[in-house]
């Protein structure tokens, strides 16, 4: 059997995204670097040249003051994802589209032009938005509790996928002898008439070289977990240590076997920032630089406030016990995040001071080394199954430059990745089946909402 192979993604935050507010001081970056497509296509050629499987662009549609530099002002997923794709050739295109804030219909579309433009690269995080300010730019007063958030979210993805089946792989006949250009037969409407949705389709878009765009998710509550084990192909989280990352895996894999789905079918892809320099010494040294001039505590305080809502912390005396009374603004927010930082700050007794302080401190790399060191790490993670691949944050571009020219070489010649592109679709550099065009049962017929695994 092959030998399983590690997947790589490239995030990029430009000028800056959360936990490094000041990046845009390098002078390694344009100050315009998120809304530069010209910076993008430099840095996502890297990637590919590193035959990196794909470059992930994470959104939100809500920002505040304290909003890190790169959410003021970047480029829309789709339209950035568009322009990347037409100046690569292999690298994956994922982008981050909410199912609160767009029309099934839409974003189906727009989604499938993507897969045909890239030639099937497109991938498509499936969010439910975890800032709930989005709401009052969509006439709402307020974001939608999980329960809503989630539910839609099911049903919306039973919608695209619906869609997406408009047409059967042979549909359009296109035989200028005979005049026929489609086989009526072979296009189908949806017809769908759900608790959130009603959508008769069909798409007017055929289906692309990979079938359908790659699903990805990112949730991390119970309702978030079970929409990745049942729907997603990729999921993308965080781990701060190999434990942490083999529970999340373990976790994910098994939901989607007692769902009847083949775990291997589904690429565990953490995200990691990683110091390299020519000794650990001085890879340590360069994280503590970095991480110095990358965030000030007045920072990171303000950013706080992001998981509760964007609720502002500034207004608690900081060396007072941490005001659990906040977490009540979370409930529409990123409220799973926001519980644990809470859990933590009670169970250690922490001043809100000391939990700002904490989560800084646990902003720290596990991949901190020499090339030689960060390689084997890698692969100590991956052979302990805590993770199928890792999304690299770009970061200050030298490191990124580092890890492309150091690092991957180290983990080819140990044969975990790939020379070369062995295909030119995003499904096919993940390992994943090629879905045909066919009706799906309905997702709510199959997996409950919120229950525990
Ligand atoms: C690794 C990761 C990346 C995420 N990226 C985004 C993003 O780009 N945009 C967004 O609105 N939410 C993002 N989310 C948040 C989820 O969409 C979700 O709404 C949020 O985490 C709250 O739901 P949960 O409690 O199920 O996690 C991300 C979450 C994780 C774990």
């Amino acid at each position: 059997m092959a030998q399983r192979q590690i997947k790589l993604g490239l995030v990029t935050t430009g000028t800056g995204g959360p936990g490094d507010s000041n990046r845009w001081l390098d002078p390694d970056i344009p100050l315009d670097a998120s809304v530069n497509i010209d910076w993008y296509i430099d840095v996502v050629r890297q990637a590919e040249a590193a035959k990196f499987d794909l470059v992930f662009i994470v959104d939100s549609q809500y920002i505040t003051k304290d909003s890190p530099p790169h959410y003021l002002n970047r480029l829309e997923p789709l339209t950035l994802l568009s322009a990347l794709a037409v100046a690569t050739t292999h690298i994956g295109l994922v982008g981050t589209l909410t199912t609160s804030y767009n029309a099934p219909f839409n974003l189906a579309r727009r989604l499938a032009s993507l897969d045909l433009i890239s030639k099937g690269r497109a991938g498509w995080n499936v969010v439910t938005s975890g800032d709930a300010g989005a709401a009052g730019n969509y006439g709402r007063d307020e974001h939608y509790d999980y329960e809503t958030r989630y539910g839609r979210a099911r049903e919306y993805l039973d919608v695209v996928r619906g869609l997406w089946s408009s047409y059967e792989e042979d549909a359009f006949v296109r035989d200028r002898a005979t005049g026929v250009f489609l086989d009526p037969a072979k296009l189908h409407a949806l017809n769908h008439k759900g608790t959130y949705f009603s959508v008769k389709g069909p798409l007017n878009i055929q289906r692309s070289p990979q079938g359908e765009p790659v699903i990805f998710q990112a949730g991390d509550s119970d309702y978030g977990r079970n929409l990745g084990a049942a729907s997603a192909d990729a999921i993308f989280t965080h781990a701060s240590s190999i434990e942490q990352g083999q529970a999340f895996y373990r976790d994910i894999k098994e939901r989607a076997a007692k769902l009847g789905r083949n775990p291997d079918q589904i690429v565990i892809l953490p995200g990691f920032t990683v110091y390299i320099g020519d000794s650990d010494d001085q890879a340590r040294e360069a994280e503590q630089h970095f991480r110095r001039i990358d965030q000030s505590f007045e920072q990171s305080l303000g950013e706080f406030g992001r998981s509760f809502g964007w609720h502002d912390f500034r207004q608690y005396d900081l060396d007072a016990p941490f005001p659990v009374q906040a977490l009540e603004f979370a409930r529409t927010s990123f409220y799973t995040a926001a519980k644990r930082m809470t859990d933590l700050a009670v169970s250690r007794n922490f001043t809100l001071r000391e939990t700002v302080e904490f989560l800084r401190a646990a902003r720290g790399s596990p991949f901190v080394g020499s090339p030689e060191t960060v390689a084997n790490e890698i692969i100590r993670w991956f052979d302990g199954r805590a993770l199928d691949g890792l999304n690299i944050h770009l970061g200050h571009p030298s490191q990124f430059t580092r890890f492309t020219q150091e690092v991957v070489p180290i983990l080819q010649e140990r044969g975990v990745f790939r020379r070369d592109y062995e295909d030119t679709t995003l499904r096919g550099h993940l390992g994943l089946e090629k879905p045909r065009a066919a009706p799906r049962a309905k997702a709510a017929e199959v997996w409950p909402l919120a229950a525990s695994a």
